[in-house]
C-alpha cells in the first residue's frame, strides 16, 4: 500500500472513531506512529493495536477493555454499539457485584431435576436456578442417559473417543466405510458397553454418499430410546493425501474435499433434520437439554504444515471450522450447538502411513510441538467429552484447538 493510502485509510478510521466515540476522543491521548514509508503521523491511542483504553487521570492504570474497543465503531454498527464510558476508573475497581442478582451459582443447588428440553427457559429471568448449578463439577462431563454417534467411528479418533463416551454413560453409534470395525478395539468397547449396560452398535457408512447417510441417521433416529435419546454427533471421517498441489488431478482434490468437508456437512445435516422433527421447540435451550456437534477439523485447517503437501486436506479442514461456526448460527438457538475440534499431530493408521511414505517428518513435526511430541488419541478424549457434554453449554460456533502448542509459534 503507498504511504498516501496508508494515510487516506488512516484518517478514514479515525474519523469513524471520531464520530463513535466523541467522549473518549476529546480524553484520548495520542502515540506517534512512524509509517512505513517514513512519514509520522498523529494516531490516537484507542485505535491501537494492544486494545488498551488509557485514561487522561495519570493516576490511573491503563484498563485492558478487550480487543474489539478500540474498533472504529462504524464498521459493526449493530453489534459494537458506542457505549459511554462514565468515569474511566478501572471497571473491575467500582464495579461491584450485586449479591441480590447472583443466580445460578454452585452455591444455589437445582431444586428438583433440571427443566426438560421443553418446558420454558425459567432461569433466564433471574427466578430460578440456572439448571447446571446443582451438578457437581464431574457430573457435568457426565453423557448419561443419551446416545452419541460418531462417524468415522471404526477405528483410530473415533473408536477411542467411542470408548471414552461408554465410560461417560452414554451409547454409541459408530459409522465408518470399514466393512468391519477394527479388532480387539472394537471387541474391547463392545465388553465395557456391556458391562455398564448400554448400547454401542456399528454402522458400515460412506460419508459422502448422502442418500445413505440420510437413510441410517432416519432409522438411528427413529430407533432410539427415550431413556437413552440421541444427543450427540461426533464426526472423525477423515482422508489425507499428501502430493504437491501442482500435481493434484480433479478428482483427487474433490476426493478429499468430499470425504472430510462435504461428508461433515452431509452428516451434520441429516443429525440436524431429524433432530428438527422431534425437538421443533427448542429455543434458546442447546446448551442444556440439546445437542452438542463435535467436528473434527485439525491445527491444519489454521496453518500450512511444514514438512508435507497437502493443500486439499488444509483447505477441507478450515472450510469445517467455518461451516461449524455457520451451522451455530442457523441451528444453537434451535437446540444444537456446534463447536470443532482441532488437534494436532496425533498417533493414528492416517499419520502413520504419511510417516512410512517420509520418516523425516517425524523430526520435523517434534520441532513444530511444545511439547516435544506427537499426541495419541487418547489425549483427545476429555476435549471431545468436554464439546458433547453440558460442560460446554455455553459453547458454540467455536474451535478447540488441542495441538501440544504447535499453532503458538
Ligand atoms: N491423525 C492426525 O494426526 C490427525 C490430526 C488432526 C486431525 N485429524 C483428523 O482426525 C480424524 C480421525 O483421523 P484418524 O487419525 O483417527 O485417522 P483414521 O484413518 O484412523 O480414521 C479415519 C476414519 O475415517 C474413515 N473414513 C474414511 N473415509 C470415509 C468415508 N467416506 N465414510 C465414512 N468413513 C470414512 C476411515 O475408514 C477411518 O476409520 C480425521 O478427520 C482426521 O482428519 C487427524
Amino acid at each position: 500500500m503507498s504511504a498516501s493510502r496508508s494515510m487516506t485509510c488512516l484518517r478514514q478510521q479515525v474519523r469513524l472513531a471520531r464520530s463513535a466515540l466523541p467522549h473518549l476522543h476529546a480524553r484520548a491521548q495520542s502515540v506517534r506512529v512512524p509509517l512505513s514509508a517514513g512519514v509520522p503521523i498523529t494516531y490516537p491511542r484507542q485505535l491501537s493495536t494492544s486494545s488498551y483504553l488509557l485514561s487522561s487521570d495519570k493516576k490511573d492504570k491503563a484498563t485492558y477493555k478487550g480487543k474489539d474497543s478500540g474498533r472504529p465503531q462504524g464498521a459493526h454498527p449493530t453489534k459494537h454499539e458506542a457505549r459511554p464510558v462514565s468515569s474511566g476508573e478501572p471497571v473491575a475497581e467500582h464495579v461491584k457485584e450485586d449479591e441480590s442478582k447472583r443466580a445460578g451459582l454452585p452455591e444455589e443447588p437445582l431444586e428438583g431435576p433440571p427443566p426438560r428440553h421443553s418446558e420454558p427457559d425459567a432461569y433466564h429471568d433471574g427466578t430460578t436456578a440456572a439448571p447446571l448449578a446443582g451438578l457437581a463439577a464431574p457430573d457435568l462431563f457426565s453423557l448419561k442417559n443419551r446416545t452419541i454417534m460418531i462417524t468415522g467411528g471404526g477405528r483410530g479418533l473415533g473408536l477411542t473417543v467411542a470408548h471414552a463416551l461408554l465410560e461417560a454413560g452414554a451409547s454409541v453409534a459408530c459409522m465408518d466405510l470399514l466393512p468391519e470395525p477394527s479388532q480387539p478395539q472394537w471387541s474391547k468397547a463392545e465388553e465395557l458397553a456391556k458391562s455398564k449396560g448400554l448400547k454401542i452398535t456399528y454402522h458400515p457408512l460412506d460419508v459422502t454418499d448422502q442418500n445413505a447417510v440420510s437413510k441410517l441417521f432416519a432409522e438411528l433416529f427413529e430407533a432410539d430410546s427415550d431413556d437413552q435419546p440421541i444427543r450427540g454427533l461426533f464426526t472423525s471421517a477423515g482422508i489425507q493425501i499428501m502430493m504437491p498441489a501442482v500435481d493434484y488431478s480433479t478428482d483427487k482434490f474433490r476426493k478429499v474435499i468430499d470425504v472430510d468437508l462435504t461428508g461433515t456437512f452431509l452428516c451434520a445435516q441429516a443429525f440436524a433434520k431429524e433432530w428438527f422433527k422431534r425437538h421443533p421447540t427448542m429455543d434458546g435451550q442447546a446448551g442444556v437439554g440439546g445437542a452438542s456437534i463435535a467436528m473434527t477439523g485439525s491445527m491444519s485447517g489454521h496453518i500450512a504444515n511444514l514438512g508435507i503437501e497437502c493443500a486439499a486436506y488444509n483447505a477441507s479442514k478450515a472450510g469445517v471450522n467455518q461451516l461449524a461456526k455457520n451451522l451455530a448460527l442457523e441451528w444453537s438457538r434451535k437446540g444444537i450447538r456446534v463447536n470443532t475440534l482441532s488437534p494436532g499431530y496425533i498417533r493414528t493408521a492416517l499419520t502413520a502411513a504419511q510417516l512410512d511414505e517420509k520418516p523425516e517428518l517425524n523430526e520435523i513435526w517434534l520441532k513444530g510441538s511444545l511439547l516435544g511430541r506427537l499426541s495419541t488419541p487418547d489425549e483427545f478424549r476429555g476435549p471431545v467429552l468436554y464439546l458433547l457434554s453440558d460442560a460446554s453449554s455455553f459453547m458454540t460456533g467455536a474451535d478447540l484447538l488441542v495441538d501440544g502448542g504447535h499453532c503458538a509459534t
